[in-house]
């Protein structure tokens, strides 16, 4: 019986160098589960592996080593249970707004009505009802990501994995992003995994936040965040127990980002 949504068990991955130069050795035993209905933020330095991590969930690539399993069962090839919001929204501009929302829902073969009730409930679930019509170069980039999170929300996936979703939006809009989070996975009690380089985006929005070391990776810690919910992503601070969660994350990323002297 395995009650996690997902397990990551002793991940291992290498890429071949170019020419003759050795294997980039990247993941060096990853395991974390990830419970149902939780929303696990994965923190680490840059070119750690996060991404290839979350491209094994979604059965994108197979792990050199180790297993990923979703429900209890071993990933192999694409996972279309999970949803995954990439890095950058990749919305086809040749395409309406609801046209590319309602893309899972006709690769899945859904009737005509109920496809379009659907997109209409997604659009207003992120907010962008009234822009159906709108192709994407006719939208901001939050609305863009909107977009990108309604067409993977309405498929009702059973695990949503996210990309650093929020980190090419300014500063305002990331927070509002956050803001509506928060409130569709609490709503839909989504099971998360979001990878971030942000801790206040990490704690204020995670369960659990695991961080993981430089390359080749490891799980250096995996911290419960139990800040009451809802919590303010807009002043953070304001959350009981914000610092101390901050400042559980931060002692254990520092170590592994290079720091100034000054800094210190
Ligand atoms: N398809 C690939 N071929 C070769 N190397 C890769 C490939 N994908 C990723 N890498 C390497 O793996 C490392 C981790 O990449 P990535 O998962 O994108 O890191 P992160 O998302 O943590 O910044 C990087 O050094 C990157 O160059
Ligand atoms: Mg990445």
């Amino acid at each position: 019986m395995d009650d996690a949504a997902l397990t990551f068990a002793e991940i291992r991955q290498e890429f071949p160098g170019p020419n003759a130069e050795p294997p980039t050795r990247v993941l060096d035993g990853i395991s974390f589960d990830v419970g149902r209905g939780e929303f696990i933020a994965v923190i680490g330095p840059s070119g750690c592996g996060k991404s290839t991590l979350l491209q094994m969930a979604a059965g994108l690539l197979a792990p050199t080593g180790g297993t990923v399993r979703h429900r209890g069962r071993p990933v192999v090839g694409v996972n279309r249970e999970v949803g995954f919001v990439p890095q950058q929204a990749q919305l086809f501009p040749w395409k309406t707004l609801s046209e590319n929302v309602e893309l899972p829902l006709l690769l899945r073969g859904v009737p005509d009505a109920e496809r379009r009730s659907r997109v209409a409930d997604a659009l207003r679930a992120v907010g962008l009802d009234g822009f159906e019509r709108h192709y994407p170069n006719q939208l901001s980039g939050g609305m863009q990501k909107r977009g990108s999170i309604a067409r993977t929300l309405i498929y009702k996936p059973d695990v949503i994995l996210m990309d650093e979703p929020f980190g090419a939006l300014d500063a305002q809009t990331r927070m509002v992003m956050q803001s509506d989070l928060q409130a569709l996975s609490r709503e839909a009690a989504a099971t998360v995994v979001f990878i971030t380089h942000d801790i206040t985006e990490a704690v204020v929005l995670a369960d659990r936040v695991v961080v993981l070391s430089q390359r080749p990776s490891r799980v250096l810690a995996d911290i419960a965040v139990t800040l009451p919910r809802p919590r303010d992503v807009f002043e953070p601070f304001r959350n009981p127990g914000f610092e101390a969660a901050y400042e559980a994350v931060w002692s254990r990323f520092r170590t592994q980002i290079a720091i100034g002297h000054r800094m210190h």
